[in-house]
């Protein structure tokens, strides 16, 4: 469908890997807002075509519409300047992201060998669950610089926290700032030294208690999407994420965003990928940020990261 390979002039193109839930949805946004020509791969070639088909049939709606090709091939990711990893199985009702990670290495490693062979220069986004320990398999098996491997949780997280204060304090979400550093999963760290609602800190807004509680919540929101949909995880928020990231580095903006990527001796950690405030722009991460943590903060960032080296450790 559309045109068959190749590049629109200077439109970037972006290969999506996985044509799941997130990965098809991250592929529409992506071809809808006009961000980037879109490659849409599945080991099921039928499902990357039958969903490419669909998302370009709205070309006659949105003529903005960007080329998008759906495959199995991975040879068609070549010349990609960013290629997202969310292909993988999602979690059921009870599970743990943890319990996907056997599985989700073998899938993520095969894609990031192939990612290495066809698409050396590009910026790799991973989703795919354990995000940490799935983020750390895409670094050390496509040998690619840190600079240009990234994990998508903090971007996530960070909404859906602003989403419960905006609901909680009745104001809007552009109002609020946060920072949630560590692992994707139930040891995430909100920095609430950095929570702030219009420059105010949350902490001078809102009781302990109920912070802890929307903590919590947040914490556990993939979980709770995961119980009400019965089957598959998230998907229209985590596409979203994904997709600003992709902006950001597209478009050069050098913003600083939270990301899991390799740490070498940032926030004392070496040999392990968590979430922290990095700056993106085309060539990726251009900047670590290390922002001041409270000691509270501290030990939580490393009791978090504690859990993912025991994550990474069992592969
Ligand atoms: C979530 O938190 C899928 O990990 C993703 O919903």
């Amino acid at each position: 469908m559309t045109r068959k390979g190749g590049t629109l002039g200077n439109v970037p193109k972006i290969a999506v890997i996985g044509a799941g839930n997130v990965g098809a949805t991250l592929a529409m946004r992506i071809a809808e807002s006009g961000l980037a020509e879109v490659v849409l791969l599945d080991v099921y070639k039928s499902l990357a075509q039958g969903k490419a088909l669909d998302i370009f049939d709205s070309s006659g709606m949105n003529h903005s519409l960007r080329p998008i090709q759906g495959t199995d091939d991975f040879s068609s990711i070549s010349g990609s300047s960013i290629v997202v990893i969310t292909a993988g199985l999602a979690r059921t009702p009870g599970m743990a992201r943890e319990e996907l990670a056997l599985k989700n290495a073998v899938i993520v490693k095969a894609i990031s060998s192939e990612i290495r062979l066809r698409a050396p220069d590009s910026v790799i986004i991973v989703v795919t669950n354990p995000l940490d320990t799935m983020t750390y398999l895409a670094y050390k098996t496509s040998a690619f610089p840190r600079a240009k491997v990234l994990g998508m949780a903090g971007v996530l997280d960070e909404s859906r926290f602003k989403a419960l204060i905006a609901s909680e304090l009745n104001v809007e979400t552009n109002d609020i700032e946060t920072v949630i550093m560590g692992g994707h999963g139930d040891t995430m760290v909100p920095v609430l030294s950095h929570t702030r609602v219009k420059k105010a800190l949350l902490m001078e807004l809102l009781p302990e208690k109920k912070i802890d509680e929307l903590i919590i919540r947040i914490r556990g929101r993939g979980a709770e999407i995961v119980s009400l949909l019965g089957s598959g995880s998230a998907y229209y928020s985590p596409s979203l994420a994904a997709f600003r990231m992709a902006e950001a580095i597209v478009y050069d903006r050098k913003e600083v965003i939270t990301a899991s990527v390799f740490l070498n001796g940032e926030y004392g950690l070496r040999d392990i990928c968590a979430g922290v405030p990095v700056k993106l722009g085309r060539s990726g991460i251009e900047e670590i940020v290390e922002i001041k943590l409270t000691d509270r903060e501290r030990s939580l960032f490393m009791e978090s990261a504690r859990v993912i080296r025991q994550g990474n450790a069992k592969l």
